[in-house]
């Protein structure tokens, strides 16, 4: 299965998750570029709120020849960063099969589940497989066993291509 790992992460914690699910499929990797750095949180969180899609950079992998794409986010304002909204709307119709993936600050994952289903719903196909990571694991590590375990999973779903 040809897999890929599309994610944009502001300060690592979604592109440490995206590397390892990259490592544990075999996938390439696709990090979004974006030009929000120096933004402030508020405004993040408010163009977040707002549904805003942000400019990004041109990427370098053509969604349509994966039979799989796996894309992560962080949570903003629980809702998805306006960088991968951006992703999902200009590959959604290029899509095969697709699972997603978040890193929030909050332990509890209800707002990641809802923000999840919102990227199944931008990216207007079923969802393979849904992973929600809090930024505590991220550090701590305990990140890695829940990778391997949603990668075991999305490798081993009847959905899988
Ligand atoms: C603008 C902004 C808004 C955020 N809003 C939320 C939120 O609503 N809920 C939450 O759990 N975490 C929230 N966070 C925390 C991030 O989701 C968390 O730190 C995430 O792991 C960051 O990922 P990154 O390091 O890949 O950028 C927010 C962070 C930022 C910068």
């Amino acid at each position: 299965m040809k897999t890929l790992v599309a994610y944009y992460s502001r300060t690592g914690n979604t592109k440490k998750v995206a590397e390892a699910l990259a490592a544990n499929l075999n996938a390439d990797i696709e990090p979004i570029v974006s030009y929000l750095k120096d933004k402030s949180m508020a405004s993040l969180a408010m163009q977040a709120f707002m549904r805003v899609r942000a400019k990004i950079g041109p990427t370098t992998k053509d969604t349509a020849s994966y039979d799989l794409v796996v894309i992560g986010s962080p949570v903003w304002a629980g809702k998805i960063s306006s960088p991968i909204r951006t992703y999902l709307a200009q590959n959604k119709k290029k899509f095969t099969s697709v699972a997603f993936f978040c890193t929030h600050g909050n332990p509890s994952s209800e707002a990641s589940a809802k923000m999840l289903e919102s990227m199944e719903k931008l990216a207007g196909k079923k969802t393979a497989g849904m992973l929600d990571v809090a930024a505590n694991d991220v550090e701590s590590g305990a990140y890695a066993e829940k990778v391997t375990r949603f990668a075991t999973a999305l490798l081993e779903s009847p959905s899988s291509p």
